[in-house]
Parts: structure tokens; C-alpha cells; sequence
């Protein structure tokens, strides 16, 4: 507390000492600053806009019992001020985001705390301080935070301060700037007004002076501001320090900027930062692109004009399946924004996708994307991509929204339970559905647009050189490889979908209207360029019921799967696991077919572990080979065993190598390989613990597994056999990552060393 005053003092005789620094980012116990930022301005904008509360207030007033709750009509705007009630029980006493803390102690307790002003200004001193001295206003501004207005509502609830005696001659004049600053076409008046002001030694005069001119959209030399996106940053920081000063003197306090018409000239800056933001996101631009069938250019060049701003259209009339150049097309576009925006702020951007799934063009639908533009541009630092639902060309009503899961070697588009999650943004959160995907036809903020775009680079240049035959190829070599495949235009959107996981970008689709188009995901296809890139072996686009996963494989023999298991930490390619678990179901069953009564299988050495850990159909997958001994109760000779079934095996996909009594089953292709010792005769009955494993029939007797746990201790999950090392992920964020047994040594990780659920597995 000490220190705190201290500081305060420093701060009164440094009035031009550079502020600390907005840090509102991210989650602290629980507070989502962003999310509180946000609802902040729409709660505060609702209650002071419709100018219900401050009645209700002041008629409650003389009770002294300020309890806004019983009198809202709005049910909503009552929940999100309960909300911030309970928010400011568990806010974290000293917080990165002070500015966060501030604004919504001050909001609560001025609406709820039912204390007397003197008390109340007393208590939460500190907070007041904070927004005056302790926050930079620009800064705040810039980044949405309501400060002005909680300031206004404070005052309006108060009812002002009386002015400093040394500003008291110029009262009249100060209410005349106050009255200017709200008429229309004052502005010449405002400048003459203004400019007396500023010459007072009065400070409250001059942040007055200071704050009507920003207010009226000029700048620091008083000439009409150029295009911006907020008001004149150094009249602000001017309006900012003069009132640091008047709040400095004398005792003063931060409540001297009560005092009229401080706050209502403030609530006006607020109002023209906001006018001019909009103004400036409309003027932004917006780049239209479209690879498709249809011969919509006309179309789209009019929704284009009917936007403020520049609008570029990127347009292709081509086929969309593949083969079609308009996955490359959709490529060269990117990179022609991604120039454009070099050097630009690009902050008012967007970009609309338009599917090339679409099936026809009405003008409704041009209606709906402009208003699906100018819904994405208004929440723009909320919303990252926006879509519509979707109408398929049999005029059937298809939901888009899909949980994309990207883990372990599979991508599964999965339906929502109940259709999509919430918006946490109160805001957001009646008219706006939130999910993984949206329609194809979709708007991106133009950044966030890009910065999909320079992952998507990185990403080819790290995952696809680190598949087999690829080490150490350059950039060149990586293109020329995904280079000769022709994707599907859908791929792109498919590609979007998961770069935008990836970066936490949720999609949010917006309830009204619709997009005219046939579901992307129905012509996606598991491209090797899209199985390099995000390292996918197994891919579900569509529900379950509507057929099986497409596959395609990375890993030409189990060896190299095995080998990129142990550099990286990762589970076992799908592909080689499928593999294994094929060939033990195939050849085991052959074993056990040919004399069901006298012919056992025993899994030996780790395969024995598959008993505790991966079920009955399964192996676990970080292993990338079964050993298990064949057994028969009458005599076996090997070799001619073998060759009076080499035909048969053949059939199957499979032959062997012989290797004394122990035989190695292989894949026609060499894929996968298992190790088995054939053996007989022996007391099979003796083999009385029965199991499955990957489906098969397996036995085992009390002794050896007693012995296999005494050996493995397999309670403890490591993987690469002989080295023994506890399962960890080396190759951070990795779709595949092992769970984390060892917690840079310091023991099992917040995962329990255990995968949240089976999705790990080839089938689920
Ligand atoms: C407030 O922030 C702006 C923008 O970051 C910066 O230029 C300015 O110097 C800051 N003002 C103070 C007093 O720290
Ligand atoms: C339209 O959607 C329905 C339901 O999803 C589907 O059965 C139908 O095949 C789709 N039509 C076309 C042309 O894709």
C-alpha cells in the first residue's frame, strides 16, 4: 500500500513519464480479459445508451439503496451484471491487466456497493487512480476498453464535482464548449472556445479544451483529422495529462475530472472514437475471392461496388474438382493480399471466400454476405472468421458446423452434440453460433486470413521434410514434391479449417440468412499433399454412417514409422498400425483355422502388455511390432509347414521369411512385419488364460504373465524397447504427441500419462 502511494506521487510529478503498458491478453484465474473487455463495452453501452439505469438510479436514489437489478426490464443486461458481480469476487489482486481490474471494480461497486459517496470514493480511490493516472488512455481506446464510459456512468450517478475555485470564472464558458461539442456544426465555434481555454492556467480547462477538440475529429495542429481509426492520439495523450495534472493538485484526487462537463466531454470522445473506428473499418477493403463453375463475376463485382472501400475481386471460372488449377489459384491470390498488405495495417481487412461449392447466385444471397461482412466488421476483434448456414442444391437445409479433430495421424469432421458451443462474448452470444468450421463461403479478418497463410508455408517446409525421403530437402524439392499432385479446390477450405484450429481461431456463423452452396467436405479428399502437410493418414470428412475414412500413407515400412515413434515422441503411424493389426487378424486366424482344437497363439515379450492397455481389438500405439509364439499340441516342421501354405498366405497379402524357428510374416509390400516362433508339440491346455488381442484368440498361463509384469513393470508406459524412455512428445504441438510421462523429469504430467480417450486408436 505504501509502495502503491509512492508511486501515485511519482506519477503527479512526472506527468509525461511514459505509462505502463496495456497487457489484457490471455486468461488469469479464470478471467478472460478479452471476453471482459468486450462485454464490458456492450453492458455499459446498453446501460448508458438507453439511459434506463441512470433513471432508475437517481430515483432510488435518496434510499441510498443503488440496486439497478430490480428495475431492469432486460433480462440479459441483469444476467451480465451478475455475471461481473461474481467476476470481482475472484479478480487476482494484483493483475496483469490492472486497466481490466479497474473498470470493473469501479462498474460493480458503483452500481452495487450502496455506500455513500464519501465512503465510496474513499474506498476505491486506488481504481480511480488507476484509470486516470495508471492506464494510457490511447492505448485503452485503441484497444476497446470502455474507460470513458465508466467514467461517465460514475458521474452520472454522482452527480459532478464543484469546480476548482481557480477554474470557477471560466464555468460558463466551459458549459458552452460542453453544449458545442454535442450541436451539429460548431466546429469553428468549438476551435474559437477551445483556444481561449487552453490559455487558462486552469487544468481542468485545458483537458476540456483539449479532449472537445479530439471529440469534433481535429488534431493537435486543430486541422480536420485524416482518415483514422480513432481520434487524434495527441490530443488524447494532452487531454490525458492535463487531467493527470487537475487531479494532482492540491489534494485533488482523481474525482476532480468529475467535475463538469469533464464527463460528458469525455463521454463525447468516447462516442467519436467509436464513429471513427466504424467509419474506418468500413473504408478498409475487402478482397472477394471465387474458383468455381459459376459465371458469377457480374454478380460478385456488384456486391463488390456496393462496399465502402476498396473492394479487389480475385476471380477464376473453373472446375472445382479435382484435378482443377483452383487450389493454385486460390494460392496466387493469397499472395497477391498478403503484398498488398505488406507495409499496410491491414488491421480493417477482410477477406470472403466464396465457396466454390456454391450451386447458384440470388440477390438474397449478395444481401447476406454484405450483411455477413458488416456483422464480422463490427465485431472484428471478437470474430476471426464468420460463415452462414448452408442450403445444398436440393434446397436442403445442412448445418455446417463440425468439431474438427486432428490428433494421432486422423482428421475426423465431427457433428456437434448439440450443434455448435457458445459464444463466450456476451455480445456474441444469441445471434452467433461457434465451432471448429462454418460454411465454406466465409469471412476472414484479412491478418488472421494471412497468418493462416504463412503457417500453411512453415508448415510444409517442417512436416513434409521431415517425412521419409525427405531429410534435408529444400524448399525447391518440397514444392516439386506437393507440387505434382492437382488438389481439389475443397482442400483449400479443408486446409483453412485445420490452420485455423491449430491457431485457436474458432468460427463463428451467423444465425440469419444463408450460403447457397454443396458441403465441401463431401468433395474433400485425402491428398497426399494434404497427408505430407498435416501429417494425416485417416481421414473422416464426412459422419461415420456415410462411409469409411480415406486413407493414405506416409510411412513405406514399419521400421520407419518405428524410427520417427522414437525421434519424436509421437504415436505410430496409422497406416503401419493398421497394418500390423491386419496382418496378426489374418495370419493368426489362419494359425488358428487350421486345427481350431490343437492350435494356440501366446503373445510374448511387450506384445504381452497389449492385456493392459489397449482392449480387445487393439494394439497400443506407440508400438510398432507383435511377437508372439504360434503353438500346436502335435508335431510341427517349420519349413514345410510353411511352404504347403506359401499359396495361401499369398492370397492373403502375405508371405515370410524364414529364420530358424523363428518366422517373420511380412506384407506383399513390406509395410509391417511381425516376429513368431512355431512350435509344437505342446501341452496347449496347459495355456489356460484366454484373451483377445486386435480380435484374435490368445492364451497365456499364470506364470508368464507373472513373469512378463515382473520383467516390464508395465504400470510405467515407456516406449523405444531397450532405451526405455518414458513416453514424451519431442516435437511439440504435433498431432500425434504421446501423452507426457516424464514432465522435463519432474514425474507424470497433467495428462495422467494417458490420452483423454480412445480417439487414439484406429477405430473408434
Ligand atoms: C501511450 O501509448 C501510446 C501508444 O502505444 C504511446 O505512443 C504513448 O507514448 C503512450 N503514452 C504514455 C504517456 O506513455
Ligand atoms: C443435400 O443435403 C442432403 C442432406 O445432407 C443430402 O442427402 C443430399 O445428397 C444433398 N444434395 C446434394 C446435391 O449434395
Amino acid at each position: 500500500m505504501v509502495l502503491w502511494r509512492a508511486w501515485q506521487v511519482l506519477w503527479l510529478w512526472l506527468p509525461g513519464i511514459a505509462l505502463r503498458p496495456l497487457d489484457c491478453e490471455g486468461e488469469e484465474e479464470g478471467v478472460r480479459w478479452e471476453v471482459l473487455r468486450s462485454d464490458l463495452s456492450h453492458a455499459l453501452s446498453e446501460v448508458l445508451h438507453n439511459g434506463a439505469l441512470s433513471r432508475d438510479l437517481h430515483a432510488s436514489k435518496d434510499s441510498k439503496g443503488r440496486d439497478p437489478a430490480v428495475s431492469y426490464g432486460d433480462v440479459q443486461l441483469q444476467r451480465h451484471l451478475e455475471r461481473f458481480q461474481k467476476l470481482v469476487l475472484v479478480l487476482p489482486e494484483r493483475s496483469q491487466c490492472a486497466l481490466g481490474r479497474h473498470c470493473l471494480r469501479v462498474l460493480v461497486s458503483v452500481l452495487y456497493s450502496g455506500l455513500g459517496w464519501d465512503l465510496w470514493f474513499q474506498r476505491y480511490e486506488d481504481d480511480l487512480w488507476g484509470l486516470v493516472h495508471g492506464t494510457n488512455w490511447t492505448e485503452a481506446l485503441a484497444a476497446g476498453w470502455p474507460i470513458f464510459e465508466v467514467l461517465a456512468l460514475v458521474a452520472d450517478l454522482y452527480g459532478g464535482e464543484q469546480l476548482p475555485a481557480d477554474c470557477r470564472p471560466i464555468e460558463s464558458e466551459l458549459g458552452r464548449l460542453a453544449a458545442l461539442v454535442g450541436a451539429k456544426d460548431a466546429t469553428d465555434e468549438i476551435t474559437s472556445v477551445a483556444g481561449s481555454l487552453l490559455r487558462q492556467p486552469c487544468p481542468l480547462a485545458r483537458a476540456a479544451a483539449f479532449a472537445a477538440l479530439a471529440a469534433v475529429g481535429r488534431n493537435e495542429r486543430n486541422q480536420p483529422l485524416p482518415p483514422a481509426p480513432g481520434v487524434d492520439v495527441g490530443l488524447l495523450a494532452q487531454t490525458q495529462a492535463a487531467a493527470r495534472l487537475a487531479a494532482g493538485r492540491r489534494g485533488a484526487g482523481p474525482k476532480a475530472i468529475f467535475a463538469p462537463p469533464m464527463p460528458s466531454l469525455l463521454l463525447h470522445l468516447d462516442d467519436a472514437q467509436k464513429r471513427l473506428h466504424r467509419a474506418w473499418m468500413k473504408r478498409g477493403r475487402v478482397d472477394i475471392i471465387y474458383c468455381g463453375p459459376l459465371a458469377i463475376e457480374e454478380e460478385l463485382q456488384d456486391l463488390c461496388s456496393g462496399i465502402q472501400g476498396l473492394c479487389k475481386l480475385h476471380f477464376h471460372q473453373s472446375d472445382w474438382q479435382s484435378p482443377s488449377p483452383c487450389f493454385a489459384y486460390y494460392r496466387s491470390a493469397g499472395f497477391a493480399i498478403a503484398a498488398a498488405a505488406s507495409g499496410a495495417s491491414a488491421a480493417s481487412w477482410s477477406t470472403l471466400l466464396v465457396s466454390p461449392g456454391t450451386w447458384t447466385w440470388e440477390e438474397y444471397l449478395s444481401q447476406d454476405l454484405r450483411r455477413l461482412l458488416q456483422e464480422r466488421n463490427r465485431f472484428a476483434r471478437e470474430i476471426a472468421v464468420a460463415g452462414l448456414p448452408t442450403l445444398n442444391r436440393s434446397r436442403i437445409f445442412n448445418w455446417p458446423l463440425r468439431r474438427v479433430r486432428h490428433r494421432y495421424w486422423k482428421l475426423a469432421y465431427e457433428e456437434y452434440a448439440t450443434g455448435h458451443e457458445t459464444s463466450p462474448f456476451l455480445p456474441l452470444a444469441q445471434f452467433w453460433a461457434v465451432g471448429d468450421t462454418t460454411s465454406g463461403t466465409r469471412v476472414y479478418g484479412t491478418r488472421s486470413f494471412l497468418r493462416l497463410l504463412a503457417r500453411l508455408s512453415r508448415r510444409e517446409t517442417d512436416y513434409v521434410s521431415a517425412l521419409p525421403g525427405m531429410e534435408d530437402a529444400g524448399r525447391a524439392a518440397i514444392e516439386a514434391t506437393l507440387a505434382t499432385e492437382d488438389e481439389g479446390a475443397a482442400n483449400w477450405l479443408v486446409m483453412l479449417d485445420l490452420l485455423g484450429k491449430e491457431l485457436g481461431l474458432q468460427a463463428y456463423t451467423y444465425l440469419n440468412g444463408a450460403s447457397l452452396e454443396d458441403s465441401y467436405q463431401s468433395a474433400a479428399r485425402l491428398s497426399p499433399r494434404l497427408s505430407r502437410t498435416f501429417h494425416i493418414e485417416s481421414a473422416q470428412f464426412l459422419p461415420q454412417r456415410q462411409g469409411p475414412p480415406q486413407e493414405h500413407c506416409l510411412f513405406p515400412t514399419s521400421s520407419l514409422a518405428s524410427a520417427f515413434t522414437h525421434t519424436h515422441g509421437v504415436v505410430v503411424s496409422w497406416c503401419t498400425r493398421r497394418e500390423l493389426r491386419q496382418m496378426f487378424l489374418d495370419v493368426g486366424g489362419w494359425w488358428l483355422n487350421m486345427d481350431p482344437l490343437r492350435h494356440i497363439i501366446v503373445p510374448v515379450s511387450a506384445s504381452v502388455l497389449n492385456l493392459y492397455r489397449s482392449g480387445e481389438t487393439e494394439l497400443f500405439p506407440w508400438d510398432a511390432d507383435i511377437d508372439a509364439n504360434f503353438i500346436a499340441a502335435h508335431p510341427v516342421v517349420i519349413g514345410s509347414l510353411l511352404e504347403e501354405h506359401e499359396e495361401e498366405l499369398k492370397q492373403l497379402g502375405y508371405t515370410y521369411i524364414l529364420r530358424g524357428d523363428r518366422v517373420v510374416f511380412r506384407t506383399l509390400a513390406d509395410t509391417a512385419r511381425m516376429d513368431i516362433w512355431l512350435s509344437g508339440p505342446q501341452e496347449v491346455r496347459a495355456y489356460d488364460i484366454r484373451a483377445r488381442l486386435c480380435g484374435v484368440r490368445v492364451n497365456f498361463f499364470r506364470d508368464q504373465l507373472a513373469g512378463s509384469v515382473w520383467y516390464y513393470r508395465p504400470g510405467e508406459k515407456i516406449y523405444g524397447n531397450t532405451r526405455g524412455k518414458l513416453l514424451h512428445c519431442q516435437w511439440k504441438g504435433h498431432n500425434a504427441c504421446l501423452p507426457d510421462c516424464l514432465r522435463n523429469g519432474l514425474g507424470v504430467g497433467q495428462d495422467g500419462c494417458e490420452f483423454p480417450d480412445r480417439f487414439v486408436h484406429l477405430y473408434t
